[in-house]
C-alpha cells in the first residue's frame, strides 16, 4: 500500500513537473506581479499609465475605471477570506494601500491585525 502510494505521488510529481518548467512553479507563482498579470490578459502599458512613456504612478481612479466600483469589488471578495479586504471599517482605501503593479504587494491590515490575507 505504502509503495503504491509513494508511485502515485511520483506520478504526479512527474506529470506536474511536465506541465511547469521550474520558473513557473508554485513558488514562483506566489510572485507574479500584477504587470504581468495584465499584461498577460492583453493589456499594454498604456491600459494604465495615461503618459507615453509612462512616467508617474497610476491612482486609484484608473484602476476602477476597469474594476468598478468599491461596492462591486466588495461583493466579489465577500466571504472568500477571513475578512473582506474591499469592506472594511477602514473605508476605501487607495488600491496601493495593497496592491502594487511592479513589485510585490502587501498586506496593509497587517499594521494591525494578524489574519491572513493574500493581496494578488
Ligand atoms: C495595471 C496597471 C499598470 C500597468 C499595465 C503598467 N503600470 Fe506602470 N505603474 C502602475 C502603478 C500602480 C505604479 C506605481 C508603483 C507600483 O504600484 O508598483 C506604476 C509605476 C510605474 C513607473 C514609475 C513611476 C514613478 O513612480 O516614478 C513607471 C516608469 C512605469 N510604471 C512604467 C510602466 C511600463 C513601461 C508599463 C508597460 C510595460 C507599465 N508601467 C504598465 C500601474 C501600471
Ligand atoms: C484597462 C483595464 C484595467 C486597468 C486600468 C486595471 N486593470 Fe486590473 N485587471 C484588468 C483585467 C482585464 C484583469 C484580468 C481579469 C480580472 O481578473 O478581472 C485584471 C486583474 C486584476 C487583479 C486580479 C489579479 C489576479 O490575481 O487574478 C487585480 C488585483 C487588479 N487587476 C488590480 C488592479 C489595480 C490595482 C489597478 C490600478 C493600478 C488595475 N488593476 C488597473 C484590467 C484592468
Ligand atoms: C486592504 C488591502 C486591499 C486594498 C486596499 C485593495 N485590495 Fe483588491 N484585493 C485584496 C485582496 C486580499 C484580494 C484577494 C481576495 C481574495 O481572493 O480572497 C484582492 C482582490 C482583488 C481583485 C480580484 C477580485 C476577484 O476575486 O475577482 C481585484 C480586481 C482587486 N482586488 C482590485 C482592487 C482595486 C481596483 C483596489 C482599489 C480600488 C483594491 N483592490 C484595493 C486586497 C486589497
Ligand atoms: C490602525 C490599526 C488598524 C488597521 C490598519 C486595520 N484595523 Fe481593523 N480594527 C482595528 C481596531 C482597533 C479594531 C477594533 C478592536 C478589535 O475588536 O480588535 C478593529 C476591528 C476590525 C474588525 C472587527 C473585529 C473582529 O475581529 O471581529 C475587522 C473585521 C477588521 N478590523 C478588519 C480590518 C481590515 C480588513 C483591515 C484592512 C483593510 C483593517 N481592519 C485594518 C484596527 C485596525
Amino acid at each position: 500500500m505504502k509503495t503504491l502510494f509513494a508511485l502515485i505521488l511520483a506520478l504526479c510529481a512527474a506529470g506536474y513537473a511536465a506541465t511547469t518548467t521550474a520558473a513557473e512553479g508554485p513558488a514562483a507563482n506566489a510572485q507574479v506581479l500584477l504587470l504581468q498579470k495584465h499584461l498577460g490578459k492583453g493589456l499594454s502599458c498604456n491600459g494604465c499609465h495615461q503618459e507615453n512613456p509612462p512616467a508617474t504612478p497610476v491612482k486609484t481612479g484608473q484602476c476602477l475605471s476597469c474594476h468598478g466600483t468599491y461596492e462591486q469589488l466588495a461583493e466579489k471578495t465577500d466571504g472568500k477570506g477571513a475578512v473582506n479586504p474591499h469592506g472594511s471599517h477602514q473605508g476605501d482605501l487607495s488600491c496601493d494601500s495593497c496592491h502594487n503593479v511592479h513589485k510585490p504587494s502587501v498586506n496593509y491590515c497587517s499594521q494591525c491585525h494578524d489574519f491572513e490575507l493574500r493581496v494578488p
